[in-house]
Formats: C-alpha cells, sequence, structure tokens
C-alpha cells in the first residue's frame, strides 16, 4: 500500500521513530520498511516541522498482521461518542507521559492516564498538561494516573538531562532545536545562554566540547539547580556554568560572546537590545519568538530595528524557521540573527 514515508538513515531511526510516534504520525498499519542502509516508516501526514535528518517522500509498504493496540486510543475505556476527540498525540519526559486532553475528555481523564500507563513503554507516570504559566514558565500538571515525583531522566540527542516538571521549565519538543544550536557553534567560541532552564541548549554545547566556555543563566533556582548537574554531566571538563540571576541584572556585565541564545518566547523581546549588546561583531544570536503567522515579515523587520537602534550592527536574519505550531494562528518562530 502507497503511503508517505520519512526516509531516515539506520543512525538516526530511533529519535525519528519515537519523535513521530509521540505526534501521533506513525502509520500502525504499516510494516516499517528498508532500503539499503535507509529506514523508512510509514506516516499519516507530513511532521509539523521538517526532518532534522531525512526527508519525508512516497513509498510502498506491506500491510501489518492485525496483532493487538498500535496506539494508546486502542486501549482506551471511553463511550464510543468520545473517542474520535482523543488526540493522537502526547509527550513522553523520560519516564513521564503527558497529555493535554479537551475540557469534554476531562471526566475520562483515569481512562486516558491507564491506557497511556500501559501503551507507552517504561511509563510510570502520567500528568494532564495545562499548560506552562507565570515567569518561570512552570508547567501545571494533574496526576491522572501512575505514582511517583514529577523529576525524572530524560533521554535527547544521546544527552541524559534531570528535570522536575513540578519545579523548573522542560519540554521534550525542542529537542531538534537543542541539537540544531549546538551544531552551529565553532570551535572556541564563548556561548551565552540566557533563560536557560535545565539548561538543555548548553548542555548538547557542553558535550560536543568545541566552545571554550559555556555561560547558562536563569533567575529559577531550581533550574540552575538541574542546569549545574546537567552541565556537570554532559562535560565534566568545567567548560560549562549555570548562574542564578536575571538577564537584566546579567546582561550587562556579562562581557562578549560569539553566540547568545534567548529561549523567553512569552515576553522575553524586551531583552533583546540588552542580549544583543553581549554578541560581538561576526557573532550569532539565537532568538525565539511566538508569533502570528501572517505578520512574519513586518515582524522580523521590526525585531531588526529593534535590534539596531540599540546595538550597532547591522544585523541580518541568517535563519528564520518554525520550531512548532502554537495556536490555530500563531507558531513558535526560531531566528538566527547575525552582527557583522
Ligand atoms: C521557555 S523557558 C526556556 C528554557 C530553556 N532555554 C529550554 O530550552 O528548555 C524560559 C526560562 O526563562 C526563565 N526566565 C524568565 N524570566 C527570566 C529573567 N528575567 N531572567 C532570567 N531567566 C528568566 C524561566 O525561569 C525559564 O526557565
Amino acid at each position: 500500500m502507497r503511503s508517505l514515508a520519512a526516509v531516515v538513515s539506520r543512525r538516526d531511526a530511533e529519535e525519528t521513530r519515537r519523535t513521530l510516534s509521540v505526534q501521533g504520525l506513525l502509520r500502525e498499519d504499516l510494516e516499517v520498511g528498508h532500503e539499503g542502509d535507509q529506514v523508512l516508516f510509514p506516516i499519516v501526514g507530513p511532521p509539523a516541522t521538517p526532518l532534522r535528518r531525512g526527508t519525508v517522500e512516497e513509498r510502498e509498504f506491506l500491510a501489518r498482521p492485525d496483532e493487538g493496540a498500535r496506539s494508546y486510543r486502542d486501549l482506551v475505556q471511553v463511550p464510543p461518542e468520545f473517542r474520535e476527540e482523543l488526540p493522537r498525540a502526547f509527550d513522553v519526559v523520560g519516564d513521564i507521559v503527558l497529555i493535554r486532553l479537551p475540557e469534554t475528555l476531562r471526566p475520562h481523564a483515569l481512562a486516558v492516564g491507564s491506557a497511556l500507563l500501559e501503551f507507552v513503554p517504561g511509563a510510570r507516570l502520567v500528568g494532564l498538561d495545562l499548560g506552562v504559566h507565570g515567569g518561570a514558565r512552570i508547567r501545571g500538571l494533574e496526576r491522572i494516573a501512575g505514582s511517583g515525583p514529577w523529576s525524572t531522566e530524560h533521554r535527547e540527542n544521546g544527552l541524559t538531562l534531570h528535570v522536575d516538571l513540578e519545579r523548573a521549565y522542560f519540554s521534550p519538543r525542542l529537542a531538534r532545536e537543542h541539537a540544531l544550536v549546538a551544531e552551529e557553534v565553532r570551535a572556541g567560541e564563548r556561548v551565552l545562554d540566557f533563560a536557560c532552564g535545565v539548561g538543555p541548549f548548553a548542555a548538547h554545547i557542553v558535550r560536543d566540547a568545541r566552545a571554550r566556555e559555556v555561560v547558562a543563566v536563569d533567575s529559577n533556582p531550581a533550574a540552575i539547580a538541574l542546569a549545574r548537574r546537567n552541565l556537570a554531566r554532559a562535560g565534566p571538563d568545567g567548560r560549562g556554568r549555570a548562574i542564578l540571576d536575571a538577564i537584566e541584572t546579567f546582561a550587562p556585565s556579562a562581557g562578549l560572546c560569539e553566540r547568545a541564545i534567548l529561549n523567553l518566547p512569552h515576553g522575553g523581546v524586551k531583552y533583546l537590545p540588552s542580549v544583543g549588546a553581549t554578541v560581538a561583531h561576526g557573532g550569532s544570536l539565537h532568538y525565539y519568538e511566538l508569533t502570528d503567522r501572517a505578520h512574519l515579515e513586518p515582524r522580523q523587520e521590526e525585531l531588526v530595528n529593534g535590534l539596531e537602534s540599540v546595538v550597532p550592527g547591522p544585523w541580518t536574519v541568517a535563519d528564520r524557521h518554525v520550531v512548532h505550531p502554537y495556536s490555530p494562528t500563531e507558531d513558535l518562530l526560531g531566528y538566527r540573527f547575525e552582527r557583522a
């Protein structure tokens, strides 16, 4: 049977399978295929963001023999009229599963949680994801199945990260972004990671060991405690430091860097000039923001003008991409600004 396929090398197959599965994109009715050194995953539609490695193409697949549950939705005990509303996508953070449910399904949360606990290999705890809130961007959570704490160890791009969903921000949906930024780092760079959370950007860069120094800053003490553990584990040579401070007090005395990261999509724009001022001529600034799809070009111009009015450039946009859709009208966008 013909289907859309995610085509990746064998090396990237396991990570791709996991990503497609949690996004609800993997077709469970067809067998995974192989072509030489490439693995072909049958998918229900194109991924929201391009594959980090690999392509989306069409291929022939063999139908799978029917052998039980292919999705957690096959295991959920809910009245038939609710079945269509069951979300296909969920997130996995270490041994914790997070799902967003529409109001109508809330009375059936226990049934959904039990099905996820049974379906996701190694799952220990299932929580309702109520979105991130407040200055520290901490996720509202409600336990719906399983037991134990909201802290866990999460594997991402070959790194192990300590996270505590109750006390510090973390999103498994940024895994590709963390790796992409780290891949850009050149030998000898000094990197400043503003609003670092538990330090995933900084940990990737420390692990890759090309930067001469990586300084990660956040105003949430719990996030910094976790970031310190994550940086020490990623690269025990001491090139990564995590500092408890606010951007507004840290940036003016941070010194210059070749690369800065600012991932604070709600309201972080007010720090763009002070973070931009830490970037040396020839350096880069990775910046994230929620943007209305209808206003991409004017918004980009506004950001560049805002930077140039405070930090002499010229500044250019070397890259702009959608990290993931956020709402019916907005995407989370990633920019890479370069200072000439
Ligand atoms: C969206 S999270 C990003 C975390 C991390 N960069 C990542 O990719 O997982 C934003 C972080 O900004 C921190 N934050 C918010 N306002 C801040 C400020 N004024 N100074 C420093 N950190 C701040 C929050 O504590 C939170 O950890």
